[in-house]
């Protein structure tokens, strides 16, 4: 744990990036509790959309991941692959303590469809909130991140404040890093599968990184087998996408926050094999 301070409770967030079918979520069952063990994270994030296969994730999946200690999970643009889940989505009243109501889908899609884009937490006797948004550019047209995320920030209580980008652009995610800094306590990107070497802490408190990485097969082209990506770029037929197996890595970043503030002090990249 962070030495506390006279006054403060560090608040301390893991977040996993998009776990990838079965060797994703067995090096998650393999190395979270040493990863527990060693950081001692308050709130533990992960990003599940491509839990089942590289599609989407299952009920059955999502509740495996939060036995493992995982508090809230977030998704992106495969979050439906999987029918299961708008079931499950619309089984729950919204009891915050259910775990379909702890599966978030980006906040910005239509906002008749199933499912929540932000979960209000407790933690450390704080509370904490998980924002989902989706970006825009090389994506499918949703509302607007950038005035969906002032919108929620109007509405949401808690200081610790944690928001996973999911976007293509590097240039998209930067922008909404600036445009929230001081207003969040971390924005981190998902989506690319590619994990990036610009972890800080933004000058007005707010931990940024473009982009967190898989936590998947890495001999792969974002976690499908080279071998159909490679194809599917020599001949542009219609191929079945396979999960690959080989050099399988855990990537996650790791950030401490002033909870009475919602300040971050400090973000940490981790790949573990
Ligand atoms: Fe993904
Ligand atoms: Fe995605």
């Amino acid at each position: 744990m962070v030495p506390s301070e006279v006054g403060h409770i560090y608040m301390r967030i893991l977040f996993i990036g998009d776990i990838f079918g079965r060797p994703g979520r067995t090096i998650v069952k393999e190395r979270l509790p040493d990863l527990v063990k060693q950081h001692a994270p308050d709130v533990i994030i992960a990003n599940g959309e491509n839990a089942a296969a590289g599609f989407g994730i299952t009920p059955p999946l999502a509740e495996d991941l939060f036995e493992l200690g995982i508090d809230v999970i977030t998704t992106g643009n495969h979050v439906w692959d999987k029918r299961e889940i708008v079931d499950y989505f619309q089984m729950t009243d919204g009891n915050q303590n259910s775990m379909a109501r702890r599966i978030l889908r980006p906040a910005n899609y239509a906002p008749d469809l199933p499912g929540w884009g932000v979960y209000e937490g407790r933690k450390k006797d704080a509370p904490y909130a998980v924002i989902n948004l989706q970006g825009r550019v090389f994506m499918t047209s949703n509302d607007d991140p950038f005035r969906v995320a002032d919108r929620l920030l109007r509405e949401i209580k808690a200081k610790v404040i944690f928001v996973d980008m999911h976007a293509e652009a590097t240039s998209e995610k930067i922008a909404l890093g600036w445009y929230l800094d001081g207003r969040v306590t971390a924005i981190v990107g998902t989506h690319t599968h590619v994990p990036t070497a610009d972890e800080r802490v933004l000058p007005g408190g707010t931990a940024y990184i473009t982009d967190a990485g898989m936590t998947g097969p890495y001999e792969s082209v974002i976690g499908v087998k080279k071998e159909l990506i490679v194809g599917k770029f020599l001949n542009n037929m219609p191929v079945r996408f396979e999960p690959a197996t080989g050099d399988v890595r855990l990537c996650a970043v790791v950030i401490d926050c002033d909870e009475t503030t919602g300040k971050a002090k400090k973000i940490e990249r981790l790949m573990i094999t």
